[in-house]
């Protein structure tokens, strides 16, 4: 797979993301708002799986693609990579803490919201400094990823 193809299969999944996240977010509000809780584990569920499954995509397809980049010390690439890796970590914690069995709806609903936040935040900071056309570029890349 090609770099350009495999961002563009992420950037699909980034698409999918939004479209659960949205759908998710209205049905969290509207729980935090007193509504019926209306499946709102369930769901938080099925959006933990789906963030792992392109989590583990992302992490397969872009590491050998940032690994190839001479204009990039090799430190500088673990070190991102690694950093990528451990921002996916906190978001799989998240998640985890949103479906927990034990939640009242409210405390659901504010887990869900705060879910939707980091996860939105994550992958804007991705396609700005790693999936967008023209990032893989020495002068447009920190030393950190969405430091
Ligand atoms: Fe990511
Ligand atoms: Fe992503």
């Amino acid at each position: 797979m090609t770099a350009k193809e495999a961002r563009q299969l992420l950037l699909g999944q980034h698409e999918r993301l939004r479209q659960a996240l949205g759908e998710l977010e209205r049905l969290a509000k509207a729980v935090a708002a007193g509504s019926e809780s209306a499946g709102l584990r369930a769901r938080a569920i099925a959006l933990g799986e789906m963030v792992r499954d392109h989590n583990l995509d992302e992490e397969r397809l872009l590491q050998p693609i940032l690994k190839n980049l001479d204009a990039w010390g090799p430190e500088r690439i673990d070190r991102l990579i690694e950093h990528h890796a451990d921002e996916h970590a906190a978001l799989h914690r998240t998640l985890d803490e949103a479906a927990s069995e034990e939640l009242s709806d409210g405390r659901r609903a504010s887990a869900v919201l705060v879910a939707v936040r980091e996860l939105t935040e994550h992958m804007e900071c991705e396609e700005r400094e790693l999936l967008a056309e023209n990032v893989l570029r020495d002068d447009v890349i920190t030393d950190g990823f969405c430091g």
